[in-house]
């Protein structure tokens, strides 16, 4: 069975764009693929070496993405940090890692200039550590977006050169996975571009938030004041609105009131009402499920750690066998 892995940053709570991008298509292929689900706690002291409450970070991102759908029968769903193995087979990768290449990956110079003070050799070699996630199990398909593409080719150049080094057709060589036509883009509320947690306040609308901090949200969205020519084509605010309400609703909703931004009959608070509650519809289940979650310490522990021995069994498997084909042996 294929095996699929991606890595997740803990970084803030989960928005409704994390969701439609990425999570619900990590929940679908549960189902078809031998899957491991990470949080990067690890990659973390990159930009934070001193990090505040990195459990308590840590177990927020476990609890939303389990309120999520994400299944711990199902997935391998684990703390990087508790696969100590990563770390060794990082520091191999590391040794076969150039500083040419790694000085010219861009996020690596992105990172430079914004953290001028703290250009930290786990930032120059963050690839070399994401190369060692996705090579402990082996993975043949990673899900990531479109700027962990250039990581994802410093993997398959490691992997490939792991292989050539020590003459062993030993890792597969990792394949980015994007969801085709699956792939949504879901718009920000502030007019312009995509819903992102380091947007403006209000352009993010988080699985966690309450039914009244959503309408809130959603009724501030930046519109214009309305159409003044029949079937005149939508500005960016509001074809984003409409964006989201075929996300939310059903297509009689949507032609409903596409049909009065035609007519010009349209009133923007209708529109943005029937949204939020379709919103809040959609995530009162799952803001639920985070909160009873969040509150169950002891299920929280057991999932983490069913996820470590999992991952555990796999990893060290293949760092003992990276170990033999490098040449360590135990006296
Ligand atoms: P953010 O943009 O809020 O910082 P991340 O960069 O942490 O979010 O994204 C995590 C995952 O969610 C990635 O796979 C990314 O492609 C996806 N994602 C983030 N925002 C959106 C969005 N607005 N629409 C679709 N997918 C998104
Ligand atoms: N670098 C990824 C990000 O910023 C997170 C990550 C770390 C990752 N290790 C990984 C993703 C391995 C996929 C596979 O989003």
């Amino acid at each position: 069975m294929e095996i699929v892995l991606s890595g997740i940053r803990p970084t803030g709570n989960l928005h409704l764009g994390n969701y439609f991008g990425a999570v619900r298509n990590f929940v679908k292929m549960q189902d078809e693929a031998n899957c491991f689900f990470f949080i990067a706690d690890y990659h973390s002291l990159t930009t934070h070496p001193k990090p505040d409450d990195l459990h308590a970070r840590v177990k927020q991102v476990l609890v939303e993405y389990l309120a999520a759908g994400l299944d711990p029968e199902k997935s391998t769903l684990y703390v990087q940090s508790d696969l100590q193995e990563t770390a060794e087979l990082y520091l191999f990768l590391n040794m076969n890692a150039y500083m040419g290449e790694l000085e010219r990956v861009t996020t690596f110079k992105e990172k430079a200039r914004k953290q001028p003070d703290n250009v930290n050799a786990g930032l120059l070699t963050y690839p070399s550590l994401m190369a060692a996630d996705i090579l402990i199990h082996k993975a043949h398909k990673v899900p990531v977006g479109k700027d962990q593409e250039q990581h994802l080719e410093m993997t398959r150049t490691f992997a490939r050169r792991f292989n050539r080094m020590y003459q062993e057709d030993y890792f597969p060589i990792p394949q980015a996975f994007n969801f085709g036509e699956e792939l949504v883009k879901v718009p920000g509320l502030d007019g312009s571009g995509k819903m992102g947690k380091s947007e403006g306040e209000g352009n993010a609308i988080f699985l966690s938030d309450d039914p009244k901090t959503i309408r809130k949200k959603v009724m501030r969205a930046v519109t214009d004041s309305g159409p003044t020519e029949p079937n005149q084509s939508k500005p960016e605010a509001i074809e984003n609105l409409f964006t989201m309400l075929r996300i939310m609703s059903t297509p009689d909703a949507y032609n409903f009131f596409d049909e009065q931004y035609n007519n010009c009959t349209i009133r923007y608070g209708d529109l943005k009402k029937h949204l939020a509650e379709e919103i809040v519809h959609f995530t009162d289940p799952i803001r639920n499920r985070i909160l009873e979650l969040g509150n169950n310490e002891q299920y929280i522990s057991k999932v983490a750690r069913l996820g470590a021995e999992k991952a555990r069994e796999s990893g060290r498997k293949t760092v003992n066998e990276v170990r033999e084909i490098i040449g360590f042996k135990s006296f």
